[in-house]
């Protein structure tokens, strides 16, 4: 099969010549992720993480997993943004879109919690978990993250009730600092098994880490060939030629959209298992670009759902997108569209088809319907939604997001944003330590 291919052929307000004018600016940019001589340099351990990780983590991780396995009908996988999103978008791009209402009784599920505070979420899920063995991976870089650290105090006292304290212990997995933070402290006194999150890493760009391979793992999926898919991207998007490096190249086109007026881009799939593929994109871009009052608002559909729904807006709203589709060549199973006696829908026409004929020509007419709309339309082909496919497009993805945020004029690679809502959180809730944030907070909604 094919290898990931990228095209801008239809970019339509930026040509060629706006894209070759910034050559060097994209090569530069290329050289701040590649040696390290930008913004947030500290943080660009996954640039070689997939031709860096040892055999011998890939095989402790699924060695743990296979006790996981072993052990539990299901494994609540803790941990919120980029210590969530990574794993649950690759799970559900590999699995069975009906894996959670199958009875599988010998395939350990993977649900995941700690990624909101919704008590009723909370509430069902110790609900559901009441007859089942089940075990936990804690995921948190800091340690810290109160979504997380909720979920896993409630989890973890209903495994101690079950099991014991000991019996927990042997079921718990914690991913975390190596030696900062709650989470460390705790899984070092309790006597968890851990992996480490490498400080050099972030969050949105931890999925080749213990951080998502370990839950993958636990689904089954073979985190190898995840990370070999990766490793072939990685070397792919050494090259400092657009015409060979795909990543350069869709982060010079997204940028020249950007000064062209084009403010947001949209994630488009027509294969419903990419959903979290988009909300993993939506973290990985909005993070690293939405700053200093710069940065392409990082949106996502799922068509042909979407069209139904959202098709209007793109079709004929304001001329301030782009789309970037993901198409996906090959489903992995066959349906053919049956004959019908009747004809009544008027379908007759498409027996004999597969129905991924019919979304192909979903894909193709939307494509053709939008770009006649002025939306301009780039274009990302993977073969199949396999493991090793998913890992040259993450790759692809991290790659171009490091070269865009430094094209945009940004550090890619912090997210200083993120804490105002918690500094107010802890203020509302009279976290000792916030006694003077929860005096102006309260003065003001007083008012
Ligand atoms: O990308 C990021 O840095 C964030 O999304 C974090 O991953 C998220 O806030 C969770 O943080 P932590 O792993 O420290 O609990």
């Amino acid at each position: 099969m094919k290898e990931l291919e990228f095209s801008n052929a239809n970019a339509l307000v930026v040509g060629h010549e706006q894209i070759d004018a910034m050559l060097d600016e994209a090569r530069q940019s290329l050289e701040k992720v590649e040696k390290g001589t930008g913004a947030g340099n500290d943080f660009l351990g996954w640039v070689n993480l997939p031709s860096e990780i040892s055999a011998s983590l890939i095989s402790d991780i699924n060695e743990t997993a296979r006790k996981l396995q072993d052990k539990c009908e299901v494994v609540v996988c803790i941990g919120i943004g980029g210590s969530y999103l990574g794993a649950k978008a690759v799970i559900e791009a590999l699995s069975d879109s009906f894996a959670a209402y199958r009875h599988e009784p010998k395939k350990t599920k993977v649900v995941f919690a700690g990624q909101n505070i919704g008590e009723d979420y909370l509430f069902e899920l110790l609900d559901y978990l009441s007859d089942k063995k089940f075990g936990i991976i804690v995921i948190s870089k800091s340690g810290t993250t109160t979504e997380p650290a909720i979920a896993f105090r409630l989890l973890k006292n209903k495994l101690e009730e079950r099991v014991g304290k000991e019996g927990a212990a042997e079921r718990i997995v914690a991913v975390t600092d190596a030696s900062r933070g709650a989470l460390r402290q705790m899984s070092d006194e309790e006597g968890y098994k851990t992996f480490v999150i490498p400080d050099n890493v972030g969050g949105r760009f931890s999925v080749l880490t213990p951080v998502g391979l370990l839950p993958i793992a636990v689904a089954g999926y073979d985190i190898q060939a995840l990370v070999d898919g990766a490793k072939a991207m990685e070397e792919t998007t050494r090259s400092t030629d657009y015409a060979t490096n795909p990543s350069m190249l869709y982060a010079a086109t997204r940028n020249a959209l950007y000064r062209a007026g084009k403010k947001i881009e949209i994630l488009v799939n027509f294969n419903p298992k990419l959903h979290y593929f988009g909300e993993w994109w939506k973290q990985l871009y909005g993070e690293s670009e939405g700053k200093d009052g710069k940065g392409i608002f990082p949106a996502a559909v799922d068509d042909s759902t979407d069209l139904h729904s959202m098709g209007q807006w793109i079709q004929d709203g304001e001329r301030t997108i782009f789309e970037t589709v993901i198409s996906v060549a090959a489903p992995e199973h066959e349906t053919l569209i049956p004959t019908d006696n009747d004809n009544l829908d008027g379908l007759n026409f498409l027996a004999g088809k597969r129905v991924d004929q019919v979304n192909k020509m979903a894909e193709l007419g939307t494509r053709i319907a939008h770009i006649d709309g002025n939306v301009p339309n780039l274009l990302v082909t993977v073969p199949a939604l396999r493991e090793k496919y998913l890992g040259e497009l993450i790759y692809f993805f991290e790659k171009a997001c490091g070269i865009s945020g430094y094209l945009l004029g940004v550090n890619p690679f912090d997210q200083p944003g993120v804490e105002g809502y918690k500094r107010n959180m802890f203020a509302l809730l009279d976290k000792p330590g916030y006694e003077k944030e929860s005096a102006a907070i309260k003065a003001r909604i007083a008012d």
